[in-house]
């Protein structure tokens, strides 16, 4: 496909798990727009993995450091960039990428969720570490009530709930 006339960033948002990273890929080569995955750029930034990074330095500075490497993201050109889960929800970043792209909320209900998060998934999530399935389907639930009024502001919601991610791809288009 030709590259398609886009002079702002697709930020993709949602829950851990609701697939931004998967689906930002395809959506990439799709549109052929350069990919941006912010976890990884902040792994390749602070030098160390997230889990490292939230056990060394705490949650609050990972949301700074977070809002940071965002804010580097050049804004006046077509790429898409998958966001982490808490992004959109500490220091207006959510208002930031509004102002400035098109938000696409990539929503699924916390079962589902729980059921993408199963096994190696949960190694580079420290907010999911030492947890049962119970536990972690309780944290879903209630992190997502929590979240849901900042990733309802997105420009563009996708119910991906039953889909893969081909589908969801076409669902953006
Ligand atoms: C987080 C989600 C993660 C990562 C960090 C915190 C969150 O990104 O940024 O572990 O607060 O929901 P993914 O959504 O890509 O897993």
């Amino acid at each position: 496909t030709s590259k398609q006339n886009l002079n702002c960033p697709i930020f993709l948002i949602g829950f851990m798990g609701s697939g931004k990273t998967t689906v930002g890929k395809k959506l990439s080569k799709a549109s052929n727009l350069p990919f941006i995955d912010l976890d990884h750029l902040i792994v390749e930034r602070s030098g160390m993995d997230i889990s490292d990074y939230f056990s060394l330095h705490g949650e609050d500075s990972f949301r700074q450091f977070e809002t940071n490497t965002l804010k580097t993201i050049p804004f006046n050109q077509g790429m898409i960039v998958s966001t982490g889960g808490g992004t959109p929800c500490f220091n207006e970043n959510l208002q930031w990428m509004n102002e400035r792209g098109i938000t696409i909320y990539l929503q699924l209900p916390p079962k589902a969720l729980l059921k993408r998060l199963s096994g190696k998934e949960i190694q580079n999530r420290p907010l999911l570490q030492g947890k049962s399935e119970d536990e972690i389907l309780d944290f879903i639930t209630k992190k997502l009530e929590e979240r849901a009024g900042f990733y309802k502001k997105a420009k563009l919601t996708i119910d991906a709930h039953n889909t893969n991610p081909t589908q969801v791809l076409d669902l953006i288009i």
